[in-house]
């Protein structure tokens, strides 16, 4: 806790319509120059949370996994990038290919495996950790690695009311 701000939050998704309403209900913190980091084993959830993110901030094309172009533009309240690093050797090579540029300072910046910056990683993110795989439920940590990521954090709490895609059965908060 940061002056009494909660800095990890853990919610269970029983669906992908879970995951990516819960996504879209932290799209709300969104600020620009944000960055997301996620990470989970493949077929975790990562790409259904940037969907979810991205409607989340009004982006009505289709988000796919960017997997063969490393970064995905999208234009919604703030742009979206979305990166997909799987495929990528190391990270010298990603950030040689110019992975992090000024114009993500204009919007919000998700990455899929962020783990393979290691200390290429900015120090400011949300890290959004997703366990489970298959049809499982989904426990899905996310932690603030600065404390203005702990708005998100916040929207959460905010989303609690009938209006919330969080009061979707396909999601609850386990902590
Ligand atoms: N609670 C859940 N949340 C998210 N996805 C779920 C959930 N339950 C089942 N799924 C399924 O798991 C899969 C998640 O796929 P997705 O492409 O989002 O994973 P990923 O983490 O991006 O994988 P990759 O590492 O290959 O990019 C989808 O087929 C989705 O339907
Ligand atoms: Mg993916």
């Amino acid at each position: 806790m940061i002056e009494g701000r909660a800095l990890e939050r853990v919610v269970e998704t029983r669906d992908p319509a879970g995951t990516r309403a819960l996504a879209a209900a932290l799209a709300a913190a969104a600020r620009p120059g944000d960055l997301l980091s996620l990470v989970g084993e493949l077929g975790a959830g990562k790409t259904q949370f940037a969907k979810g993110f991205g409607a989340g901030l009004g982006v009505t094309d289709t988000i796919v996994s960017p997997s063969f172009v490393l970064m995905a533009e999208y234009c919604g309240r703030l742009p979206l990038f979305h990166i997909d690093l799987y495929r990528l050797a190391d990270a010298a090579e990603a950030l040689a290919g110019g992975l992090i540029d000024e114009r993500q300072g204009e919007g919000v910046t998700l990455i899929e495996w962020a783990e393979r910056l290691a200390d290429a990683m900015p120090a400011g993110h949300l890290d959004v950790l997703i366990e489970g795989t298959g049809d499982d439920p989904r426990r899905i940590v996310l932690r603030a690695a600065e404390a203005t990521y702990s708005r998100y954090l916040d929207a959460l709490s905010g989303a609690s009311s009938d209006a919330s895609p969080l009061e979707s059965p396909a999601t609850k908060a386990v902590r």
